[in-house]
């Protein structure tokens, strides 16, 4: 039987620079053609170790022969210290061999808890407590859809009346606006993408790459997207891409997940990972909207307003849907002085807005009638004429930064792009 030893070894003698990726490459193709997918074939240059940041190829038969004789002995494991309970079919590598990242089913596991290293090298995990809590609230419950075929994130937080629906569609519909194609769009976090309007925002792009850390998420969204997309399960504060790699990014309703001292250094990835003349879009929600705070406070003072406010059964049920035994999902909404302090100084941002209104204001106002048509059109007129003040005092914001040429990015290694 090999040791650990042995296998390291193995894999670092054959274990030169770039000249190597390229030999990799090419005779992996050639073994492979059949089992990789078009979009990792396009993409793999960009892709990069999260933990290093080194570029990464495809194990090569023999290689991932050796590896699966020493996963079977116990000698490797997660970095996060957990088994790893599968063989390897396909893998990607660091230059030296000491980080290695599954692939199966067409999804890339690029989180830095998930390398698969020498036992001995098995760090722990690096995940905060908040990020285990959403990763597991998607895994098991968000994404996961009930009996009538819905999302139980969609039922829970974004499921609107008939007469809102229409209105949900142009929010969404104006993010795709943003977006002037190219060959990379990447989605972080895709979640399932689970609105028909969001599969036309990659029409002018070769290739989606959908980055999430939810495998359920992953497997859906894969089921839409198909051949175009390129799934990979990754942490949107250590992206596993190189500087400049995509030409847009998406990041939908998600910061808001992540802790609240690493929201900023988010965005800081995001902007990292797009190329100088890319664009970055962003929709977040404020912790405090001055619009919907006013609006609920006089619904209360006028008797007819108060009538126009009774919640739809849409709401009631999404109500419904939380009480019922819905896991924990951490949540830190950040007002605009964030965006303010933060955001704006450090990158060329401008407000624009995604829908000045929250689920409940359209679950409650956009009723059938005459009364709640003319409420939707004015809260349409106020977004498309004056779109900056609508994200600034509105319920949920669009972060648009413009990539500029030139920025410092502290990381060193990858000197690639
Ligand atoms: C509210 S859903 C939004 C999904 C989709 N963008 C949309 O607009 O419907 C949030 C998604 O972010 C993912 N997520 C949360 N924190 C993340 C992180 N740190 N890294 C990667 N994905 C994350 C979750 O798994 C989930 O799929």
């Amino acid at each position: 039987m090999e040791s650990a030893q042995v296998i390291i070894l193995g894999f670092s003698c054959a274990a030169p620079g770039p000249t190597r990726a390229l030999v990799d490459s090419k005779r992996f193709h050639d073994q492979n053609r059949a089992v990789i997918s078009p979009a990792l074939e396009r993409s793999l240059p960009l892709l990069r170790c999260p933990v290093t940041r080194e570029p990464l190829t495809l194990l090569e038969s023999e290689e991932l022969a050796v590896m699966n004789r020493a996963l079977a002995a116990g000698q490797w494991r997660h970095r996060d210290g957990s088994n790893v309970a599968e063989p390897l079919s396909l893998a990607l590598g660091t230059a030296d061999r000491r980080l290695v990242y599954r692939i199966e089913d067409e999804i890339i596991w690029l989180l830095a808890d998930m390398a698969i290293v020498p036992a001995a090298e098995a760090a722990g995990s690096d995940l905060p407590p908040e990020k285990r809590v959403v990763r597991a609230f998607y895994d098991d419950f968000g994404w996961a859809k009930s009996e009538d075929g819905v999302f139980n994130d969609t039922k829970a937080f974004t499921e609107v009346g008939s007469q809102a629906r229409g209105y949900r569609r142009k929010c969404n519909t104006r993010i795709g606006r943003w977006l002037s194609g190219g060959a990379v769009l990447l989605d972080v976090a895709s979640g399932a993408i689970p609105h028909p309007e969001y599969l036309d925002y990659s029409n002018g792009y070769e290739t989606r790459i959908c980055m999430d850390f939810s495998v359920r998420a992953l497997r859906e969204a894969r089921q839409k997207l198909g051949d175009k997309g390129l799934y990979v399960i990754g942490d949107i504060t250590r992206l596993p891409l190189a500087n400049g790699a995509v030409d847009a990014v998406i990041s939908l309703h998600t910061i808001y997940h992540v802790p609240q001292p690493e929201q900023t250094a988010a965005v800081d990835e995001l902007v990292r990972v797009t190329r100088p003349g890319g664009r970055v879009v962003i929709a977040y929600v404020w912790g405090y909207s001055w619009a919907m705070n006013t609006v609920f406070r006089v619904r209360g003072w006028l008797g007819w307003l108060r009538r126009m406010g009774r919640p739809s059964p849409v709401a009631a049920e999404a109500a419904a849907a939380r009480d019922t035994g819905m896991p924990d999902l951490y949540f830190h909404p950040q007002n605009y002085d964030w965006f303010a302090r933060e955001v704006a100084p450090r990158h060329d941002a401008r407000l624009r807005v995604w829908s000045a209104v929250s689920t409940a204001f359209q679950n409650r106002f956009f009723v059938p009638g005459f009364a709640g048509r003319l409420i939707l059109r004015l809260v349409l007129a106020f977004e498309s004429l004056l779109p900056w003040l609508a994200g600034r005092v509105g319920q949920y914001p669009l972060f648009v930064i413009n990539v500029k040429a030139g920025r410092a990015f502290c990381d060193e290694k990858d000197k690639s792009r």
